[in-house]
């Protein structure tokens, strides 16, 4: 660098690869505030946004300006490695488009960003039946799918961190801005001769406005913006096919006739055994009535994520009474404040339906999920 032939600050980032740069970081971080079950849509939203983004850079690395294309920084993971060692004594050569090091965090951060679009989409087809896979994924792999997701979530964090961290030693190692220069396209130390870095602003726009299209119109025909009282209208219709006649008219007078999924039949009998003592109320029951209702409890296959989820978490030597006792509601919940279960609008922990929209068909579908509040009540 010391030995260049005269250098000046030029211009290295072309703009849509700057603006892709800070769409990325924009939409991980939108990502990252919607991870809440309540705000699924938009985090599903960001998250096909985040898939056109990544197409869009896979294409700018062969189209774009040089410095963008993938043949501009194609390093080997040993060399990465090296410049990794040579920055640690201060030695590392500049490089005009990604180090090394920086290069491999551009393919890891891609390459993640593509495994979390990837198990996004799978989860919520396994967890809720919607999206481009809906109905291909079995519920029964969705606890291994959620891992993986949140795995791939927090090595995103992890490389994000490190990318930070990049920035700043190899701008405090060249005396430049790197983090202003994404903003600005420009970098210091150029060689004079350099051929101008073209924009190509033109195809970029196409690309661009190919891909905003496409998300458009798949998010629009793939009812993502369903209101929420139009999916509660849905979600009543299958109410009905889960929870039979005689269960709810014995169960559903207290409090929700939770759908029978939602326990181990060993729980349900159980209850049923101990009906005199059903948390301080005597149900009262005649023993046909208890056949029958134990009959009920016994049929229903965990056909539903939440079902098949909750009953999993179950150890098999238990037979827990309370559904708000489980590992897995513990966990969703978890998030939760106490004073979310104690108002005018929520009776406690196991009033569902306060909070649930569809909780009496089972599905606890994340569109349907609102915790009421003065402001706005259910
Ligand atoms: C006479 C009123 C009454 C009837 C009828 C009734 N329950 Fe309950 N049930 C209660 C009360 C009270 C609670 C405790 C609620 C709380 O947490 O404060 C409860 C709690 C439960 C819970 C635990 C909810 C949690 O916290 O996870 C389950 C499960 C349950 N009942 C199932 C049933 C079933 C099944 C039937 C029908 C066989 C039934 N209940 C009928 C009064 C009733
Ligand atoms: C005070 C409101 C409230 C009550 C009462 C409540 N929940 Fe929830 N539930 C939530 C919220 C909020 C979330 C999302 C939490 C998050 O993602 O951090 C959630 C998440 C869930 C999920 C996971 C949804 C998903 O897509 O990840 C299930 C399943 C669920 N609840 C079942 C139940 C059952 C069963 C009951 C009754 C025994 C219940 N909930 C009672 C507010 C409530």
């Amino acid at each position: 660098m010391s030995t260049a032939p005269p250098s000046q600050r030029r211009r290295i980032w072309d703009a849509p690869v700057r603006v892709f740069h800070w769409s990325l970081a924009a939409c991980f971080g939108a990502l990252w505030l919607t991870r809440e079950a309540q705000r699924m849509d938009l985090h599903a939203a960001a998250g096909y946004a985040m898939a056109a983004l990544i197409v869009f850079r896979l294409l700018w690395g062969f189209v774009g300006g040089w410095p963008a294309r993938f043949a501009a920084f194609a390093h080997s993971p040993a060399a990465a490695l090296r410049y990794l060692r040579q920055s640690m004594t201060g030695r590392a050569p500049e490089f005009l488009s990604h180090n090394p090091a920086g290069s491999w965090s551009v393919y890891l951060l891609l390459g993640s960003a593509t495994l979390g679009v990837v198990s996004g989409v799978l989860l919520i087809a396994a967890e809720h039946g919607l999206g481009p896979l809906a109905a291909s994924v079995s519920v029964l792999v969705a606890p291994t799918i959620h891992s993986l997701h949140e795995i791939v979530a927090w090595a995103m964090v992890a490389l994000f961190c490190a990318h930070i961290a990049g920035v700043v030693v190899g701008s405090l190692a060249h005396r430049q801005n790197l983090l202003l220069s994404m903003v600005s396209g420009h970098k210091d130390h150029v060689p004079a001769d350099l051929p101008p870095v073209r924009s190509r602003a033109l195809v970029a726009f196409v690309l661009a406005l190919g891909l905003a299209g496409g998300l458009y119109a798949y998010l629009g025909a793939s009812g993502w913006n369903e209101s929420y009282a139009t999916l509660r209208a849905q979600s009543k219709q299958d109410a009905a096919a889960m929870v039979p006649g005689v269960w709810g008219e014995e169960c559903g007078s207290c409090h929700l006739a939770y759908p029978a999924q939602l326990l181990p039949a060993r729980s349900w009998q159980r209850m049923l055994r101990e009906q005199d003592a059903h948390f301080g109320e005597s149900l009262g029951l005649k023993d046909e009535r208890l056949a029958e209702l134990e009959a009920l409890a016994l049929d229903p296959a965990p056909a539903r994520w939440a079902g098949a989820t909750l009953q999993a978490s179950v150890a098999p030597a238990e037979s827990p009474q309370r559904i708000t006792e489980t590992g897995f509601w513990r966990e969703r919940h978890r998030r939760l404040q106490d004073a979310d279960f104690k108002s005018d609008w929520v009776s406690g922990k196991h009033d569902c339906a306060a909070c649930h929209a569809d909780a009496f068909s089972g599905a606890f579908s994340p569109r349907l999920i609102r915790i009421p509040t003065i402001a706005a009540p259910p």
